[in-house]
């Protein structure tokens, strides 16, 4: 049975935390809520622990992990080589949602980087996450809390849903603010590039550290990206579609098929757009308050025994970036 610890998630108590810390210093798993998503955290230094998060989540070894560190002097501990825009862009973003993938110095196991020579790392700025980090006192390795493929979890109870029985501890600190996943950028190239889109955006980066490539543009030129860019990813169990609210009658024509042939269906839009027969849940029309909603309500559709959810595409303008690229993941291709 996998335990769940409520703590507050303003100032979590030594208390509420020693027994977090007790399991990961000793190579169990404990999954704790960072400002984006829960993590499924373990001692990155410890390669059985770190294989133990792969095992929990099935996920294949060639997809590397996150290391969560205390600052930027940590950070810099575990890397080979600190950039002038690593140094920017912590200076900037950190603690925050913003991941930096830089040299890896020999003692981070292959485990936890699948083998590459750089790694992934990220000082969160969740109370909760920073307390654990500093009561701890290692890096913890930590993808986000859920099966392979499926869902990140933005609250507990989705961790246990997905996880319970596979981790030892969990700390229950509410819902997460930011909602997806950290901005990744790789800077161990000429220039820094935009692996995975997140609330950070790419134009808060290079306000910071001039031009940013985007992985998706330089795809096929750069042997770079690669290991975490699975294309299907992030998805609900319902089968999700994308709308455009420009072309309604298409939507709605699927809909009628749908309900006609017995299937339960759901709808998430944020303009006012209507889809008859449908419930839509609608999510505020900006992308922070939107992605900070998106997960709690796919998994909630998920509860509901949803097989179809019909997404209205999300606008073109950078700011929904990071939304875009989620939605895009869950999708079907149709
Ligand atoms: O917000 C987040 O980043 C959450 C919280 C828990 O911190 N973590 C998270 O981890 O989303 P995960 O494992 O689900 O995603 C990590 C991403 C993957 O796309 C992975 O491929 C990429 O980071 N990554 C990790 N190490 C890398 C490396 N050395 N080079 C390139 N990409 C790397
Ligand atoms: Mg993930």
């Amino acid at each position: 049975m996998t335990r769940i610890v409520r703590v507050d998630p303003r100032a979590p108590s030594p208390e509420q935390l020693q027994d977090a810390v007790r399991i990961l210093r000793r190579g169990g798993l404990v999954a704790f809520p960072t400002e984006t998503v829960y993590g499924l955290g373990a001692h990155a230094l410890d390669e059985e622990a770190v294989r133990g998060i792969f095992a929990a989540k099935g996920r294949p070894a060639f997809n590397p992990l996150i290391v969560h560190v205390t600052d930027a002097d940590a950070a810099r501990a575990l890397s080979s080589r600190w950039p002038a825009t690593a140094e920017r862009l912590a200076g900037s973003f950190w603690p925050g949602p913003l991941t930096l993938v830089l040299p890896k110095r020999s003692d981070v196991p292959d485990v936890v980087t699948a083998g590459l020579p750089s790694v992934a790392l990220r000082v969160p700025a969740h109370p909760v996450a920073a307390a654990l980090l500093a009561a701890a006192a290692i890096p913890l390795a930590a993808p986000s809390a859920n099966r392979y493929t499926e869902l990140s979890p933005t609250r507990a109870e989705h961790v246990a849903r997905g996880l319970g029985g596979r981790v030892d501890l969990i700390l229950d600190g509410g819902p997460t603010e930011v909602g997806i996943e950290s901005t990744v950028v790789d800077l161990t190239g000429d220039a820094p590039l935009l692996l995975r889109p997140g609330s950070v955006t790419r134009e808060e980066l290079e306000e910071v550290v001039g031009p940013v490539a985007v992985a998706a543009d330089v795809q096929g030129t750069a042997p770079r990206p690669g290991p975490g860019m699975v294309e299907r990813h992030y998805s609900p169990r319902a089968r999700l579609l994308l709308f455009d609210a420009h072309a309604l009658p298409r939507a709605r024509e699927r809909v009628e098929r749908e309900l006609a042939a017995g299937r339960t269906v759901g709808a998430i839009v944020w303009s006012p757009v209507a889809l008859e027969g449908v419930e839509a849940d609608r999510l505020p029309a900006s992308p922070g308050e939107y992605a900070r909603r998106l997960y709690a309500t796919l998994h909630d559709l998920d509860e509901r025994g949803c097989d179809l959810v019909l997404v209205e595409r999300v606008p073109l303008d950078p700011g929904w970036d990071g939304v875009r690229d989620r939605l895009r993941r869950a999708a079907h291709p149709e």
